[in-house]
């Protein structure tokens, strides 16, 4: 079936994800089947992420969460960890107007202070240009792990309990999610994983508890927006039971 088919046939089955989490993966793969330095696969990495945040809007799906770098990626080559920073401000750089324009919201979560002054400085600034925008918000998480993320949540409520903001017996889960990065999202309803490969790797453990799982054969350069439709149709096929039975 053709994009436009894919998505008719996805607004009959009626509700789309409201939010869907992608752990682009790929991309070095991708450059060698090419014979090409690994940097190229993520320059056209890049592309497929412009390709699949106009599929979202066209979906309208309400959140995307992209994992573009996580907390280990700083352990890659310096030249590779330098080509995925500059990117990631070429992304910015390029793509801020047109992302304002179409009423995309832009969160960069993660540990920024990592980042180079270029880097948090050009992130800070998409991050307010397009804070009031409201047909999509797009999660780009940088320098991002979950575990860290859910320390961080820890070490917020022992600091609201120890300075009397919060009582003990007031931790829950509510609580919890409200000091995560994404504490204004919906929870992911569906997680897809390009590549073929079958893991988590550290992104959202949290959030993803109830989200259906779909892992693509696809090498993330090569994910297009009809690809997103597959993934939507099958997320519309499932029963999603939360861990009920059917009444
Ligand atoms: C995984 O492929 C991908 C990454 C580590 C980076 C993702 C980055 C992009 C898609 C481009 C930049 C995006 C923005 C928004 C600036 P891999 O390198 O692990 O691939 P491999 O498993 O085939 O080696």
């Amino acid at each position: 079936m053709e994009g436009a088919e894919l998505l008719a046939q996805m607004r009959l089955n009626g509700a789309v994800p409201r939010h869907i989490a992608i752990i682009m993966d790929g991309n070095g793969r991708w450059a060698r089947e090419r014979n090409l330095p690994r940097p190229l696969g993520h320059r056209s990495g890049m592309k497929a992420v412009r390709e699949v945040v106009e599929g979202a809007i066209e979906a309208e799906v309400e959140v995307l969460s992209l994992f573009a770098f996580s907390q280990e990626n700083w352990q890659r080559p310096l030249l590779e960890v330098n080509a995925l920073m500059s990117l990631l401000q070429e992304y910015i750089a390029r793509e801020a107007d047109e992302l304002d324009a179409r009423g995309v919201r832009v969160r960069i979560l993660g540990d920024l202070s990592r980042l180079s002054p270029g880097a948090a400085a050009a992130a800070e600034g998409l991050m307010t240009r397009t804070a009031g925008n409201q047909r999509l918000t797009l999660n780009l998480f940088i320098s991002y792990g979950a575990r860290a993320e859910l320390v961080r949540a820890a070490r917020l409520l022992a600091g609201d309990v120890r300075d009397g903001r919060l009582a003990l017996e007031d931790i829950d889960e509510d609580t919890l999610s409200q000091r995560l990065y994404t504490s204004d999202c919906p929870d992911p309803d569906l997680l897809i994983r390009t590549s073929g490969e079958q893991r988590i790797s550290n992104f959202l453990l949290w959030q993803v508890a109830y989200a259906e799982l779909y892992m693509s054969p696809v090498l993330w350069p090569d994910f297009t927006r009809r690809h997103l439709y597959e993934a939507i149709l099958a997320f519309q096929a499932r029963d999603r039971r939360f861990g009920r039975v059917p009444v």
